[in-house]
């Protein structure tokens, strides 16, 4: 099981007093180091961590690949094809929110989203869909022919006790189904140190996709000892 991390966070720090550092070329460049599969960045509508500018100086630095996230709208879809990441993983975006809340509906915006998706597709680049573990959800990016989709672990992240059990089976169950259409499937949103485990033990995730428990946790053992560590208690509980 391969490990993302998402350096949202890097620029989040940067951006907090309008300074050229944090490094998220360095923050990219030593995660990958520590052994990162790919780098994962969020250009928000808002601008409040990634710049475009920061798109374009990671792209050629990269040694593994790019996984870009964008909302599925016409501003993003122009810069993505004129970075062209390796990837990019279509969320929903409110401005209003704190962060990614929830997957995007792929029922009500069908249209719409297989629009953006066709034109990266035809563009060369990987397209994954941030959504839910829903069936119903999993059946429309079937539809939509994409190879990638990601699942939203955040309500498995925030609840607890039996409903959090229940979240586990649905994200067990969805990645059964997904699989068996040929899909690949990644997931991730909330997981950290303590709750990433049972995740890692799901058989058939191509990829996990972590950042705010990375850079909180590097604040103690430094950045890269903070990707070590997750990717040990990955490849630990993925074996067992
Ligand atoms: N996957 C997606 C699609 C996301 O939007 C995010 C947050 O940017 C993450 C994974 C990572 O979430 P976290 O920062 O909570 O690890």
């Amino acid at each position: 099981m391969d490990l993302g991390v998402n350096i949202d966070h890097i620029a989040t720090i940067r951006q907090a007093r309008g300074t050229n550092y944090p490094s998220v070329l360095d923050a990219a460049t030593l995660a990958e180091q520590a052994g990162a599969d790919s780098i994962t960045l969020h250009l928000r509508e808002d601008r409040r961590h990634m710049q475009d500018k920061d798109l374009y100086e990671l792209k050629p630095l990269l040694k593994t690949k790019m996984n870009l996230e964008l909302a599925p709208v016409p501003e993003m879809l122009k810069i993505a094809l004129d970075v062209h990441p390796e990837d990019v993983c279509l969320v929903p975006e409110r401005r209003e929110e704190r962060t990614t809340e929830g997957g995007l509906d792929l029922i009500k915006k069908f249209h719409d989203i297989k629009k953006i998706s066709d034109d990266l597709t035809n563009a060369g680049i990987r397209v994954s869909l941030f959504i839910a573990p829903e069936i119903d959800q999993i059946d429309k990016a079937i539809e939509m022919q994409v190879p990638i989709i990601e699942l939203h672990t955040g309500n498995y992240a925030d609840f607890d006790g039996e409903l959090k059990n229940k979240e586990l089976k649905k994200i067990q169950q969805a990645v059964e189904y997904a699989k068996k259409a040929g899909l690949l499937v990644n997931a991730g949103h909330g997981l950290h140190y303590e709750n990433v485990q049972n995740i890692a033990k799901i058989d058939g995730i191509h990829e996990l996709n972590i950042g705010h428990a990375i850079v909180a946790k590097a604040l103690f053992i430094g950045w890269e000892n903070a990707v070590i560590e997750m990717k040990k208690i990955i490849k630990e509980y993925a074996q067992s």
